[in-house]
């Protein structure tokens, strides 16, 4: 007799793991795609989430068919905002802290590598194959008669259980190289490792990398950037040559790890910021190769603005790591920088009495400021234009250095500058 391929059934395990109104949301989803005769799945991280026990509340939904009308509908139901995307037969909806991602399912073809791919639509089969991991790349089904069905066509489960990142095809990594950063960004996530002939794959294709425009490996590493221990991902990166395809000089090595866990530990109890690793990251770059950097993944102006802060801030170590140096000093070393500069100067700078004058800098020489105002200087005498400027600043250094405690002290010093002895 032949054997029926048993269907599993994930209803169970969705009730108890998604809340309940994302729950309500998904049903709701299907009955709508079903009143217009369109199959509708559940796909991509929040199925593997699912299926790992870990939390993922991102709906990733594929529609055989319109996703933009299903999505307004959906949208109207929840009173979602709602971004769509016609020539990609995408939507996004944002509701009460929640998203959906609603596309209709489609077949790429990759005409370059590096290129973006040539979309079609397709089946939830073609929708499937066209996916960068098989554990990524598993659906369930929503319509109601098939509500909760799994369906995993390239063994995503049986890859969950033996812990690998798979790619589906050999050319996985030509189509789409950054695909390689994704592959080490989810070994080191979930603790799985890359399986063996894709690793082999991957080593093989590392040169594609050059084939992905800077925006793109930007955005890779934006996300390798918010995971919860990057450093992982960026060590790893760096034994298979990734990371020196973003420079050859970054290192991913004990010093960046033991760096990364101190700014976690400062930064508690929230997560340190992506930029702040970057910038760490990027620490031990001289001035050339962070501007090399900062063209390479076209960061924006502010973001280079603190690569740039970073790498000054460095080069005034030596100077910082002088026992007893005059508040006003250290004030004039690292004025105009941004915090999140100034803490990766902390956090690098290698030499404790460095750290603790720019710690003495962020937390009491930066908000030092004489009492007296402009207006008060001009009332006292001193000449309108630059005068006034250069007045505020000696008050400031005199305050700095504690040679100014009062309004008064501050007065008599101006009369002294307006009339030397
Ligand atoms: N995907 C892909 N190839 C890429 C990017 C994405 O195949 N280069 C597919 C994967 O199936 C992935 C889905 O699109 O699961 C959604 O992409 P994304 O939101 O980046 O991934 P998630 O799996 O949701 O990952 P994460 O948990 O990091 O959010």
């Amino acid at each position: 007799m032949m054997k029926v391929p048993k269907t599993i059934n994930l209803t169970d395990r969705m009730q108890e793991q998604l809340p309940s109104d994302l729950l309500d949301f998904i049903k709701k989803a299907g009955e709508a795609a079903q009143k217009h005769q369109q199959r509708l799945y559940l796909v991509g991280g929040v199925v593997r989430d699912l299926l790992l026990e870990r939390s993922n509340f991102d709906l990733d939904i594929v529609a055989e068919g319109d996703a933009i009308k299903l999505a307004r509908e959906m949208a109207h139901l929840n009173r979602a905002k709602t971004t769509v995307h016609p020539r990609f037969g995408t939507a996004n909806l944002l509701w009460a802290k929640r998203s959906a991602d609603i596309t209709t399912a489609r077949t790429e073809t990759y005409e370059k590598p590096g290129a973006l791919p040539t979309v079609k639509p397709g089946t939830i089969v073609d929708d499937i194959a066209r996916r960068d991991f098989s554990i990524n790349a598993m659906a369930i089904e929503l319509n109601p008669r098939h509500f909760g069905e799994f369906i995993d066509l390239h063994s995503g489960r049986r890859d969950l259980k033996r812990q690998v990142v798979r790619v589906l095809h050999d050319n996985s990594f030509i189509d789409d190289a950054t695909r390689i950063w994704r592959a080490v960004r989810y070994e080191q996530r979930l603790g799985f490792r890359i399986e063996p002939a894709t690793l082999k794959l991957l080593k093989r294709n590392v040169a594609m990398l050059s084939t992905v425009s800077g925006d793109r490996i930007r955005h890779e590493l934006e996300l390798v950037l918010k995971e919860e221990e990057p450093e992982n991902a960026i060590k790893r990166a760096g034994k298979l040559g990734v990371l020196n395809r973003l420079h050859p000089s970054l290192k991913g090595d004990d010093w960046l790890a033991e760096t990364f866990a101190l700014a976690r530990e400062r930064c508690l109890p929230d997560n340190p910021p992506p930029n702040l690793y970057l910038a760490l990251l990027a620490y031990r770059l001289t001035a050339d190769e962070t501007e090399q950097l900062i063209s390479y993944l076209r960061l924006t102006k502010a973001t280079a603005q603190l690569l740039r802060d970073t790498s000054a801030i460095k080069a005034k170590i030596k100077e910082l790591s002088a026992p007893g140096l005059a508040p006003s000093l250290v004030y004039d070393f690292l004025h105009g920088y941004s915090l999140t500069a100034l803490t990766a100067g902390v956090l690098g700078a290698g030499s404790a009495t460095a750290a603790e004058h720019i710690e003495l800098y962020m937390n009491v020489l930066r908000h030092v400021n004489p009492v007296l105002s402009g207006d008060d200087l001009k009332k006292l005498g001193v000449p309108e234009g630059p005068k006034i400027k250069d007045v505020l600043q000696a008050l400031r250094e005199a305050r700095l250095d504690g040679k100014l405690d009062s309004k008064e002290d501050e007065e008599e010093m101006v009369r002294g500058l307006l009339n030397p002895p």
